[in-house]
């Protein structure tokens, strides 16, 4: 028999359940949400990968490491003399420790606010009944609790590779590669998608000597030709060794260290030893423990909840969102959808519109992206113009001292409707906003265009890519 009754059950803390969570509170229903991750007491940790182990952590080693890369090798042509430079990797982790604390402790604030029941433990399904859907709760305790509505929001784990499962102390996923100790002296990385690259990143800053394998002969293949070549000419002068089309073998892991078997392009048999091995292939959708055949919750054969263009799953009132689902493994997508989710619950029409969903690699130089790239609108067929303009004619770069990259434009030869924006180079993550709303839109490039822009700022780089398509720049 259950204790408790809600309108909305939601079963995972992360961005899309927390934000689901909180949205479904506002339209006035009577929320709980279940959320198993635990911190390093014991007590719940919501925010899920993204909190935890992911965004916002990973994001917190970036900045540490740019502001050491930044003061060992750059500050010298500001004029800035540093002496004595060193590094406190033990205070460099506590501090995103920290960060993600704030984080967490913001969203059981924000489920207070909204009145958000929260629940720390594992959710599974019993059965559907009458008055909805019956939910264990597996935690210090054991309770149950009914939902009118669930929305499952479990998230993804990583991928581990065959025969080398994670032990997180030498082959390390996404959450060993953030709290490694001191500075491996040779790491390697295996997948050179954005965990590859912003892991890399990082402890390449830090001074680790890093190799990253990657299977597929071209790099970042989902990102734009132009764009992606530029960035691997930065990685590449940055001394990240990124080795394409590789075939990997036999991992090894022992006291020494971790000796990984591969061929090489030339199918030549390689062997890389290293400190320290991160695997980041890709990650799973996850109902590990959501017991999905109590109530016959249909999965696809990857694993992931099958849902409609709306996140209705196979069963009535059941709706699933985030990594679980198809689609982009990004926080924001999985916001999206949560909000758009309990909109819809409340009879609102929730839109989720995955023309425009950005994508960020927090590299240095950053990549960002939203829409079509010029690959992609060459094999439909569709006539395209192109503008680009390189940082190195921005005052505003030029001042940062970070001139790499260029922002590029696509829009529709006839009707100039921008098609994709396309961005390698200083704080593209915020810059690809601009295109994203232009886009939501429907904007042509000429509307950048005509769009005046602060001077001196990066976002001229957007506006001049925009002029650029119909071939008149005007500081290029
Ligand atoms: P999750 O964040 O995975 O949350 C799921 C939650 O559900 C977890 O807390 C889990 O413990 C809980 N849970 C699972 N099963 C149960 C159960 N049965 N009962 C109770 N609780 C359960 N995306 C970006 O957009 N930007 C980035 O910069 C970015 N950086 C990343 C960096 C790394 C290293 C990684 C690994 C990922 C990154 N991502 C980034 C991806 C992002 O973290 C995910 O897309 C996002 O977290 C998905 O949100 P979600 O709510 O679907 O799932
Ligand atoms: P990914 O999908 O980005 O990249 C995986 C890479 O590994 C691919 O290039 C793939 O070709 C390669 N690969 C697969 N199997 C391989 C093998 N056996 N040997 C060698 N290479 C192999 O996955 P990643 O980096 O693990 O990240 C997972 C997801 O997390 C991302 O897709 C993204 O959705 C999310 N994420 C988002 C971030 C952001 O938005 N900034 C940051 C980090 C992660």
């Amino acid at each position: 028999m259950a204790d408790k009754q809600f309108d909305v059950v939601v079963i995972g803390g992360g961005p899309g359940g927390y934000i689901a969570a909180i949205r479904a509170a506002q339209l006035g229903f009577n929320v709980a949400c279940i959320d198993e991750w635990k911190n390093a007491k014991g007590g719940p940790a919501l925010g899920g990968t993204c909190t935890n182990v992911g965004c916002i952590p990973s994001k917190a080693l970036l900045q540490s490491s740019e502001h050491y890369e930044h003061a060992g090798k750059h500050f010298a042509d500001h004029g800035i003399k540093v002496e004595g430079l060193g590094l406190d990797v033990a205070k460099m982790l506590a501090r995103k420790d920290t960060v993600v604390k704030q984080n967490n402790d913001g969203i059981q604030f924000l489920f207070k606010k909204n009145k958000v029941a929260s629940f720390h433990g594992r959710g599974s399904f019993v059965k559907a009944t009458d008055a909805g859907y019956e939910i264990k709760v597996s935690g210090a305790s054991e309770e149950t609790i009914v939902g009118q509505h669930v929305i499952v929001a479990t998230g993804s784990n990583a991928r581990a590779l065959p025969g080398a499962p994670f032990d997180e102390e030498n082959i390390l996923s996404n959450d060993g590669a953030l709290r490694i100790g001191s500075v491996p002296k040779k790491l390697a990385l295996i997948g050179s998608g954005v965990i590859g690259l912003e892991m890399g990143s990082v402890w390449r800053r830090l001074g680790a000597e890093v190799t990253v394998l990657e299977a597929l002969p071209t790099f970042l293949g989902a990102v734009d030709e132009q764009i992606a070549k530029e960035a691997k000419k930065a990685f590449d002068k940055q001394g990240l060794k990124i080795e394409l089309g590789v075939k990997v073998g036999e991992v090894k892991s022992s006291a020494k260290g971790v000796s990984i078997a591969y061929e090489n392009a030339k199918g030549e048999a390689q062997s890389l030893d290293v400190d320290k091995l991160i695997v980041s292939i890709g990650r799973v959708p996850n109902t590990i423990g959501l017991n999905v055949e109590a109530v016959g919750l249909k999965l696809d054969e990857r694993g992931a909840i099958v849902v409609d263009d709306d996140c209705k799953t196979n069963l009535p009132k059941v709706w699933a969102i985030g990594d679980v689902v198809r689609g982009p493994m990004l926080a924001h997508k999985a916001e999206e959808e949560g909000v758009a989710v309990a909109e819809r619950i409340a009879g609102q029409h929730g839109h989720v519109n995955f023309n425009t969903i950005p994508w960020v690699i927090y590299t240095s130089p950053e990549i960002a992206w939203v829409g079509q790239t010029e690959q992609q609108l060459k094999a439909s067929g569709r006539a395209y113009k192109a503008g680009t303009f390189p940082f190195l004619a921005n005052g505003r770069a030029r001042a940062l001292g970070d001139t790499t990259g260029m922002v590029k434009f696509l829009a529709d030869a006839a009707t100039d409707e921008i098609l994709g924006v396309h961005i390698v180079g200083p704080m593209a993550s915020e810059l690809i906003s601009e295109a994203v709303v232009a886009m939501e839109f429907k904007a042509s490039s000429e509307d950048i265009a005509r769009i005046c822009h602060a001077h001196p700022s990066l976002s001229e780089a957007t506006k001049e890519a925009a002029l650029a398509v119909d071939k008149r720049t005007l500081n290029f």
